[in-house]
């Protein structure tokens, strides 16, 4: 049987590489989804011209734009809800988001971030995991709840660190993983394979207590 399209929403702050993969992956039939918009905090990102380039509808609402970070939150809510989406996707989004708006889309919202969670929340994570020593470092998907980069996790890509490595390549290592492993998710929500029952993910029917992990191009849960 064939796996319907589910109805996305990106959002973004940057570059948009996240964004360019879900692009590249549904070009190539891997993942059955439509995106109906990509939203930027921020103006003028190169994210916004990767969306234009294939006709995705790109919007910008900048936050400075707003007196406070719940007006922000409310608008955001408001332009996302028009397309009605599966799905609303937080690829590198640099915001903190309220609990209004975490609570309004509720067992719906991923979002990626380059560490092994619960480790080095926040930013400059690369930096972070080499001055800590970390023998291992990799990126998260989670589902979001009201914490920063918190939420149940689903998927985790584990690479080892090198001796020789530094903040820059880390984040291109992670990056190659990151644009395999978030495509990947959103497919199993797709296929139906992932759900959330009583606010925890759940795999293939077996709840992810523990994250699936991917490691050397394979999955191991
Ligand atoms: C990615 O590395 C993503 O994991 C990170 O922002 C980058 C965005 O890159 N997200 C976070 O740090 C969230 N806390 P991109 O714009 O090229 O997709």
């Amino acid at each position: 049987m064939s796996t319907p399209n589910i109805d996305i929403v990106v959002l973004i702050s940057g570059n948009g590489t996240n964004l360019q993969a879900i692009i590249d992956a549904i070009t190539a039939g891997k993942l059955h989804a439509n995106i109906k918009a990509v939203i930027s905090n921020r103006p003028g990102v190169k994210g916004l011209t990767r969306a234009q380039a294939v006709k995705i509808p790109a919007l910008t609402l900048d936050h400075k734009q707003f007196t406070s970070r719940e007006a922000f939150d409310q608008q955001l809510i408001q332009e996302i809800d028009r397309h009605k989406p599966d799905l609303v996707i937080l690829a590198g989004f640099m915001r903190i988001l309220t609990d209004e708006f975490v609570k309004h889309y509720a067992g719906r919202l991923l979002n990626i971030h380059p560490s092994l969670l619960p480790e080095f929340t926040g930013l400059n994570t690369h930096q972070r995991a080499l001055d800590a020593g970390v023998k291992q470092h990799g990126v998260s998907v989670h589902y979001v709840n009201n914490e920063l980069d918190g939420g149940p996790l689903v998927l985790q890509a584990v690479i080892d660190v090198e001796e020789t490595d530094t903040a820059e390549s880390l984040q291109q290592r992670i990056h190659q993983q990151e644009h395999i492993i978030y495509p990947m998710v959103i497919e199993w929500v797709a296929q139906g394979r992932l759900k959330v029952i009583n606010q925890q993910p759940v795999l293939d029917k077996q709840l992810l207590e523990t994250p699936a992990k991917w490691i050397n191009n394979q999955l191991v849960n």
